[in-house]
């Protein structure tokens, strides 16, 4: 048994990931690839509890630079102790967001520009990077429209700030999908979740036993 793969998924609010991600999980498993699940801000004992300061609390908790610093923090402590050892032992690790997070959120939406929290992610987890990114991509009205159905109004502190907001962030998903082809992928978010997996599954061709 080789070393597995590490894949994660992406997009703004109410795109479907965690619909996706399980069936996504069952088509690999069904390949016979060993699946583990994880997902971002969290992921590990610490992260998750970085997750609870990210997350609650007032939006002025925190200003931007100590927001992104606190999801680096997290994210090399999921990778040390949940990513990589699965990696090691042969799995395949599938991560609800990542890195590409950052960058599209506190790198394009945050202001602090995406090369800045790439720079963070350099320090922290010494550029550690997916296999393969797949960025699912729905019309902003759509998804905000499906966020607010599942989390009654906004969400948590981040879900709920302005449109204009998760515009930027969708841009910001473009422009990293548009300056690493060969890592991330965008895939079509609309139609059937079937077809939306079969989408997922195309855009992993390369990589599947
Ligand atoms: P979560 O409840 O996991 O949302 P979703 O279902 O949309 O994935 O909350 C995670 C929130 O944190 C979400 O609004 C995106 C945001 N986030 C960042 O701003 N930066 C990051 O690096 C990550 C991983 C998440």
């Amino acid at each position: 048994m080789g070393r597995g793969r590490f894949i994660s998924l992406e997009g703004g609010e109410g795109v479907g990931k965690s619909t996706q991600i399980a069936a996504l999980a069952e088509a690999l498993e069904g390949r016979g690839v060993r699946v583990v699940i994880t997902r971002e801000p969290g992921g590990s004992p610490g992260a998750e509890a970085v997750r609870r300061l990210l997350l609650e609390g007032e939006e002025t908790r925190w200003n931007s630079r100590a927001e992104a610093l606190l999801f680096a923090a997290a994210r090399a402590d999921h990778i040390e102790k949940t990513i990589q050892p699965a990696i090691e032992r042969g799995e395949w690790v599938l991560s609800d967001r990542f890195v590409d997070s950052s960058l599209a959120y506190q790198g394009e939406a945050g202001g602090l520009g995406i090369e800045a929290v790439r720079d963070l992610h350099r320090f922290g987890s010494l550029d550690f990077l997916p296999d393969r990114t797949l960025v699912l991509t729905l019309d902003e009205a759509e998804g905000a429209a499906r966020a607010r159905v599942r989390d009654g109004h906004g969400g948590d502190r981040i879900g709920s700030r302005p449109p204009s907001y998760h515009a930027a962030v969708d841009a910001g998903f473009r422009t990293v999908a548009a300056s690493e082809p060969d890592r991330v992928r965008l895939v079509d978010a609309s139609g059937p979740a079937a077809t939306v997996t079969a989408r997922l599954l195309y855009a992993l061709g390369d990589l599947l036993p």
